[in-house]
């Protein structure tokens, strides 16, 4: 027995007074005091909350910060991004499974330390990064790992290391409208409600905002769909999952302009008629959280925030922070609301989309951090404010990493080249920049004229340089390794397909890769960009197909038989099968 896990879940279903709706924030809570969500936990869980056990495990089982055997009381998890990579995650890995006599798998003999690896932690300009015990812990080179493992054989709690290592400040290289002006709090808010609803959403539909998240839709037709359903409740939910490897934009808004954020929120759900909003904030960012929780505070204080806003009888709106567990999918929008329900994060099906039936079957907005930072200064100072040269409209904040000598946040006008913001942050011998992460596009030096986001090269703020050092195999490896271990495994093309071109992939790194590797993974594309149930398993083969198509040298010096063609055309084969079924089925 547990006492440990059994104690923690006492006093967390206490907190919490029992009430279902909290379970994901009561394992997680769990977890982070007794180290596991265990057996035991689960068993006084069910009871404490009536929900079958059978559906706890399901959860705990699909989060991966939430475990069923005990972690060690030093809980690590270095992140395993490419640009953790780049800055030297696996030498560090290295380090400090030496100095703290680790086994392969991570753990310490006694089971006080646990070591894994973590997809991304949103610190990709300030890595290699660390989970431990919940704390996010920057530039972890070698000589940091080695005081690590001294500090941890030592018995200093995480708590007690130093606070400079845990202090994630946020470079903002270049800023425009967004991040240059300073908001005056609750003028957005009032002018949208002197405006009312049709003429907000009309200012937003001239600034022509679209969706900073990756899709880039128009925010004003969002809007407008919510507030036109009939409807009793709706719901505004702030997308802070920021889990897209080489983004950490919308850190740096959480971290210094969540007064805005807060204004923009305020602003949607006095538009659309909301009483209550959420912003789900990703695990790694735990350390935004207690001051996100001070802002909402003192905003309720100022009477921008809970009942009566600004005065305004009736006009009532609470906004409460829901940490997710770990889990990349979580950041599609139908997957967040899953998870905000306490489920597991898995994509609805759509239609029906959030803003007509999304929290708990209510019309629901779910916005970026920065769509809803660009809607509250649009409201504030009207469509001019995100006007640049030529009286074009439109700004996008780029997380920029990688091999560049100014690393950070960039504010730039819609349609800017690539180019310039090379030039701008100091990238030279370019070899190739990932804009829009794993899933995004690869470009190379010679298409750096292409234009960035939205209808060229579209990005959710991700933009990583590669110089003419890197391996380019390497980092269409990891991407591809990220799909597989982030797979939420409910469809079986991408379940089944991410993990066999993980498996590939690695053939072709041991060099016993052909070229037949290559006509298979463009077989499980085409299976998977049809049959896969969100953009996750849609785009899991575009950085290997892309990498092979722009870069096929870094796959040559690894496969055995570069020049092998198929015995078969494989479309045709498929072609041809598909006329033997209907010439069957017609006669
Ligand atoms: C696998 C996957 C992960 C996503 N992750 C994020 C995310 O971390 N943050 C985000 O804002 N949008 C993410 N999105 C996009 C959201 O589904 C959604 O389009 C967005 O939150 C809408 O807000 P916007 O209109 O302000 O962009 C993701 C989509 C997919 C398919
Ligand atoms: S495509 Fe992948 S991530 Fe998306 S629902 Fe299917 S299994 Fe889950």
């Amino acid at each position: 027995m547990s006492t440990a896990s059994r104690a923690a879940a006492g006093q967390k279903l206490a907190e919490y007074n029992n009430n279902p709706v909290n379970v994901l924030q009561i394992m997680r809570q769990i977890q982070l005091q007794a180290g596991c969500v265990d057996a035991d936990a689960i068993e006084m869980l069910s009871d404490g909350l009536g929900i079958p056990r059978a559906q706890l495990l399901a959860l705990v089982q699909f989060y991966s910060f939430l475990h069923l055997e005990p972690r060690g009381k030093y809980d690590l998890y270095l992140s395993d991004s490419i640009t953790d990579r780049m800055l030297g995650s696996l030498e560090t890995a290295e380090v400090l499974t030496r100095e703290l006599g680790l086994s392969p798998e991570g753990h310490s003999e006694d089971g006080e330390i646990s070591l894994s690896t973590t997809s991304c932690t949103g610190l990709c300009e300030r890595g290699p990064a660390m989970i431990a015990n919940g704390h996010a812990i920057q530039r972890v080179d070698t000589k940091r790992a080695k005081e690590i493992a001294k500090l941890i054989t030592s018995g200093i709690p995480v708590e007690d290391w130093p606070v400079v290592w845990k202090a994630i400040d946020d470079v903002i290289v270049k800023k425009g409208p967004l991040l240059g002006k300073t908001l005056t709090p609750g003028a957005a808010i009032e002018r949208a409600m002197r405006l009312g609803p049709h003429l907000t959403i009309a200012e937003l539909e001239v600034s022509g905002l679209r969706g900073c998240g990756g899709a880039g839709f128009p925010t004003h037709l969002k809007w407008e769909t919510c507030r036109s359903i009939d409807a009793d409740q709706r719901f505004v939910v702030c997308n802070a999952d920021e889990g897209e490897p080489g983004t950490f934009k919308d850190r740096a808004l959480l971290n210094q302009y969540a007064e805005v954020l807060l204004e923009g929120m305020t602003v949607c759900a006095v538009t659309i008629g909301a009483k209550t909003g959420y912003i789900y904030l990703r695990h790694e960012y735990e350390f935004l959280r207690a001051q996100l929780l001070q802002h909402i505070e003192a905003r309720r204080e100022a009477g921008l925030l809970g009942r009566n806003i600004l005065g305004h009888h009736g006009t009532d709106f609470e906004v409460y922070v829901y940490m997710g567990a770990g889990s990349y999918v979580c950041g599609e929008e139908s997957a967040l609301l899953e998870s905000l329900e306490g489920k597991r994060g898995i994509p609805r099906i759509r239609p029906p989309f959030p803003v007509t039936r999304g929290l708990w079957g209510k019309p629901t907005i779910v916005n970026n951090v920065e769509t809803l930072c660009y809607a509250a200064g649009i409201l504030e100072h009207g469509a001019a404010f995100v006007m640049h040269k030529g009286n074009e409209p439109g700004w996008k904040l780029l997380s920029v990493s990688g091999d560049c000598a100014k690393p950070g946040i960039y504010e730039i006008p819609l349609g800017t080249p690539i180019s310039e913001v090379l030039a701008e942050c100091g990238a030279s011998d370019v070899q190739a920049i990932q804009v829009g992460g794993p899933g995004g596009e690869l470009i190379s030096e010679e298409e750096s004229g292409r234009l960035l986001p939205f209808d060229d090269v579209n990005t959710g703020g991700s933009f990583i340089v590669f110089d003419s050092t890197r391996d380019m195999f390497d980092v269409a490896s990891n991407f591809t390794h990220f799909f597989a271990h982030e797979s939420c495994g409910f469809c079986t093309p991408c379940r089944a397909g991410t993990k066999l071109m993980a498996q590939m992939t690695d053939k072709i790194l041991d060099g016993h890769g052909a070229r037949l590797d290559i006509d298979q993974i463009h077989t499980l594309n085409r299976v998977m960009t049809q049959a896969s149930h969100c953009g996750l398993g849609q785009k899991a083969a575009v950085p290997i197909l892309t990498t092979f198509e722009k870069f096929p040298e870094s796959f040559h010096q690894r496969m055995e038989d570069v020049d092998y063609k198929p015995a078969f055309d494989v479309d045709a084969a498929i072609e041809r099968s598909r006329e033997i079924v209907s010439e069957e089925r017609s006669s």
